[in-house]
């Protein structure tokens, strides 16, 4: 387990923790107090990049279209060839219920209710990426939303039919991130 906080502690706190943060997330220069428990030190390379706002992750999705057709794995081999680490995966079958709450931002859009039909029409697998700079870089590799102007080698060129079933989704922002994620994924999901 890790725990992070902010709080001071003293070294009678320490064998409670495997590993200990004093200090605000993003903060380069915490202290880290690592008890005789630890046994991942890539664990602990990582929790110390996510701090220092190296690594980052995304929300993902390879979507009904691209499922049906058979395309997951040809896509999830891209994903790691290209340096991603899969942080969680799932296959799921969206309620069109679940589509509405995930894609709330476009509630009034024109294309709202076949955005949602198409999202709650089949199996999807949903992703955590992770990766230094993880959301711009999936999204470079997606490629634009449209298929037809997506630039070549990007998922949506090579999986995507049309603007409405373009294979994949990712995650525009970090604030968009930070929602999209535990829609779907636990934080025990993502150990
Ligand atoms: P996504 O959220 O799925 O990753 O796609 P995106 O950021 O590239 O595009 P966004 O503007 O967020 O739109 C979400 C999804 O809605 C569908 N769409 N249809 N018919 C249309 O004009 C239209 N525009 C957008 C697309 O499937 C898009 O991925
Ligand atoms: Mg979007």
């Amino acid at each position: 387990m890790i725990s992070l906080t902010n709080r001071a502690c003293n070294s009678g706190d320490i064998p409670e923790f495997d590993l200990v943060v004093i200090g605000e997330p993003g903060f380069v220069n915490v202290l880290t107090f690592m008890s005789s428990n630890v046994k991942s030190a890539s664990l602990i390379e990582t929790t110390k990049k996510q701090l220092e706002n190296i690594m980052e992750r995304t929300f993902a999705i390879i979507k009904p279209d691209a499922f049906a057709a058979g395309n997951a794995g040809k896509i999830l081999a891209r994903i790691y060839a290209e340096g991603f680490s899969v942080v969680g995966i799932k296959k799921l079958y969206m309620s069109k219920v679940e589509a509405e709450g995930f894609y709330y931002v476009h509630r009034e859009r024109p294309f709202f209710g076949e955005l949602t039909d198409f999202m709650s029409s089949g199996p999807c697998i949903v992703m955590v990426l992770e990766a230094e700079g993880a959301i711009a870089k999936w999204r470079d590799l997606m490629g634009a939303t449209n298929p037809a102007e997506a630039a070549e080698g990007t998922m949506r060129k090579e999986f995507g039919a049309s603007i409405g079933e373009n294979a994949t989704h990712g995650s525009d922002a970090p604030e968009t991130a930070a929602f999209e994620i535990p829609f779907f994924f636990s934080g025990l999901e993502l150990l």
